[in-house]
């Protein structure tokens, strides 16, 4: 089987980007991780993909005049480890839109609400200040524009009466460890068809839990 070689974009925490290393390492799954370079040096994910024995890589955004030129040596990071596809985990930079252009249908992201819902930051606080019942966690293809793109799948919780926006969240990212390697699945597998926002696969692309 050809593996579609993938890196992982982070910027803290990692726990997004320790399942998708975890899934990817059953012999039958169609993503090798390569890479995880983040933009924060002092990421903590760093420390754990490179006990996990994969390459890692800082660039740190700050050290660059602009986005074009923090995207130059990421890019040429792709380059040097061939990667077929990119993972954005908690990769809190906006790429340019010529970067996410060259890498249309190759670059997914994970985002803590039900897309189009709560597009942008602080997603489970402003699920619960508007009473919503229903809650969760989308991946999709990255586009241009922050949190859009064609949804390749999904996962729904029950939000409780006594939730808070911590246990929330907690809940929610329980659900995005298992949709991230499910979506990856699907999009490395090439086993899906796109038309328009709707993605089609044969492939598990949902869960609900309420
Ligand atoms: C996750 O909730 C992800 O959906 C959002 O940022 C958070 C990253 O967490 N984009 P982690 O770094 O994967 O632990």
């Amino acid at each position: 089987m050809n593996r579609r070689r993938t890196a992982i974009l982070i910027s803290g925490r990692g726990s997004n980007m320790r399942s998708l290393i975890e899934a990817a390492r059953v012999p039958d799954f169609p993503a090798e991780i390569v890479l995880v370079a983040s933009n924060r040096p002092d990421a903590p994910g760093l420390a754990d993909a490179k006990q996990a024995g994969i390459a890692t890589a800082a660039v740190d955004n700050k050290i660059y005049a602009g986005r074009e030129e923090f995207e130059g040596p990421l890019q040429a990071l792709f380059d040097i480890h061939r990667v077929d596809l990119i993972c954005l985990a908690g990769f809190m930079r906006m790429l340019t839109a010529g970067f996410v252009e060259r890498w249309s249908g190759r670059i997914i992201n994970i985002h803590p609400a039900l897309l189009p819902a709560y597009r942008g930051l602080n997603t489970h606080e402003r699920a619960l200040a508007d009473g919503v019942k229903i809650h969760g966690c989308t991946v999709h293809f990255v586009v241009p524009a922050m949190d859009e793109g064609p949804i390749i799948a999904q996962a729904a919780i029950a939000v409780l009466n006594d939730d808070t926006a911590e246990t929330l969240a907690a809940r929610v990212l329980e659900e995005e460890h298992k949709l991230y390697p499910q979506a990856l699945r699907i999009v490395a597998s090439g086993d899906y068809s796109v038309d328009g926002n709707r993605v089609r696969s044969k492939l598990a692309s949902a869960s609900a839990r309420v």
